[in-house]
Order: structure tokens, then sequence, then C-alpha cells
């Protein structure tokens, strides 16, 4: 049976990348900060037949959770073939330049929790030569902007620890996956007015799982946003700056 482990299980984008992987032989363990919303995607995947659920209760960033968190899921995951990291928060950036806890908040969120849980999870799975880590960062990393740049260096600096990361476990035979979505229709992004550039998590879903199952290194979902973002990293710093974006 195969060890699907999803932190972050009630966003929106891993609620449809689960419902993608479901298949007999699969046991996902869920884990999420509110029971509530738990309970409801735990009981529609098990409602679709098949898989087994685990659902486990964290807030990423109570950091003295973190240890005592992956000993319970590999009590019950001997070994863990995905581990899939799909959360975080957008704050306004406004909030975040003139308030200090909403932009430790944000940086915590997006990056620091997710680099303790990484420290955690693949020292388990180093042992094991074989896995797939995969993690959802963003464009939103590739080139600071003034509309979001406190966001932007949480993923940042999450996309250049998972390419440390994954030259570290290359030899241990674990793909690490990092995933950047464009603009996501999700609550995340609600109050953003929505345009041609916008995708569905269920259309982001699709090409995360074929880039897992390729064990590719670096995705942008969907893929033109890959020419999106080389034309905005090569614009000169004289005209960027006078951008509004
Ligand atoms: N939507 C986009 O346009 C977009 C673009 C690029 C990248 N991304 C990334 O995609 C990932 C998934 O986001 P989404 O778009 O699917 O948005 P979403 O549906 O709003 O999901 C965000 C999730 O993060 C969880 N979360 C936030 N802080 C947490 C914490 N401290 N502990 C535990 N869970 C926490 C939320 O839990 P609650 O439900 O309990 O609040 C929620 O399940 C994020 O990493 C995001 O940065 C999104």
């Amino acid at each position: 049976m195969k060890n699907i482990v999803i932190a972050g299980a009630t966003s929106a984008i891993s609620q449809a990348v689960a419902k993608q992987m479901l298949a007999d032989e699969v046991c996902f363990h869920l884990v999420a900060r509110s029971r509530q919303k738990l309970d409801i995607v735990a009981a529609d995947l098990c409602s679709r037949g098949g898989a087994k659920v685990h659902c486990y209760q964290a807030d990423f960033n109570d950091f003295s959770e973190h240890t005592s968190l992956v000993q319970r899921i590999t009590e019950n995951a001997p070994r863990i073939d995905v581990l899939f990291i799909s959360y975080g928060i957008m704050h306004l950036q406004t909030d975040c330049e003139t308030n200090v806890d909403r932009a430790i908040e944000q940086v915590n969120s997006n990056y620091t929790s997710v680099v303790s849980l990484l420290v955690l999870f693949s020292q388990f799975m180093e042992k094991q030569n074989s896995g797939t880590i995969a993690v959802v960062s963003s464009v939103a990393g590739d080139r600071g902007r003034k509309s979001n740049y406190i966001y932007g260096s949480a993923k940042a600096g999450l996309t250049t620890y998972l390419e440390g990361l994954r030259y570290k476990l290359y030899d241990k035979g674990i793909n690490v996956l990092t995933i950047k979505p464009g603009f996501v229709d999700t609550p995340m992004t609600a109050d953003i007015k929505k345009g041609f550039l916008w995708a569905t998590p269920e259309k982001v879903a699709e090409y995360i799982i074929k880039a897992i199952e390729k064990k590719k290194s670096v995705i942008y979902t969907p893929p033109f946003w890959f020419i999106i973002m080389t034309i905005i990293k090569w614009i000169p710093v004289f005209i960027f700056r006078k951008l509004n974006i």
C-alpha cells in the first residue's frame, strides 16, 4: 500500500491533488489545522471509495509540535511514498509592511514552518532510498515585486531550500519536486479579480500528478508561467521599478 502524506490537506490545491491520487492501494495521511475542515475532506475522500485515510490535526506555526506530529505519522506509515506540502497564507502586503507580527506570520507560514517539517520528514525518508517530496512554492518567489515581496521572499527562500535538498537527497533516491503555480482560483485568492491567466486547482493538480510520476525537479503550473516569469526576470531594473506590479 502506497502512503501519501499531505501537509495542508484542506487547501484547495491539496484537495484536488488527493482526489486525483485516489486508488485502492493508497493510504492518505492528511494533516491540517482545522479538525472540522479535515473531517469533511477525509469523509469526501472515503465516500469516493478505495483509499484508507488517517487524519492529524496541527497548526504548522506551532513548531514545538512538529517532532511529535512526524512521529505519529511515521508510526502509521512505515514508509512514505509521497510527501506533498501545500499550505500557506497571503496577508495583504501593506499590512505586513507596517505590522511585524503579520510579516513574521507570513514568513513562518510560507517558509520557516515548511523547513522545520522538511528537516524532520527528510531524515525519515532518506533511509527508504526512494520516494517523492513535492512542495508548493510560487512564481512569486522568482522576483521581488513591490506589491508582494514579503510573501514572495518566503517563497524564494523555500524554492532555494528545496533546490539544495534536491541535490542532497539525489544519491538517496528521493526526488524533490518544486511546484510554482501562477494564479490559482482558491480561497487564498478569493478577493483578487480573476482573468484569463487564472487556473483551477484541478488543472494545477493534473500537472502536479504528472510531474510526480515523471520525477520532475521544478514545474511551473500551468506551464505558460515559465515564459511569463522568464520575461519578468529579464525586465531591466530601470523599467521594473516604474511598474506597478
Ligand atoms: N492560489 C494561488 O494563486 C497560489 C499561487 C501560487 C502558490 N500558491 C500556494 O499554494 C498553496 C496552497 O494554497 P491554496 O491556493 O490551495 O489556498 P487555500 O485553499 O486558501 O489553502 C491554504 C491552506 O493553508 C492552510 N494553512 C495556513 N496556515 C496554516 C498553518 N499555520 N497551519 C496549518 N495550515 C495552515 C489553510 O488552513 P485553514 O483552512 O485552516 O485556514 C488552508 O488549508 C500555498 O502554499 C500557496 O502559497 C497558491
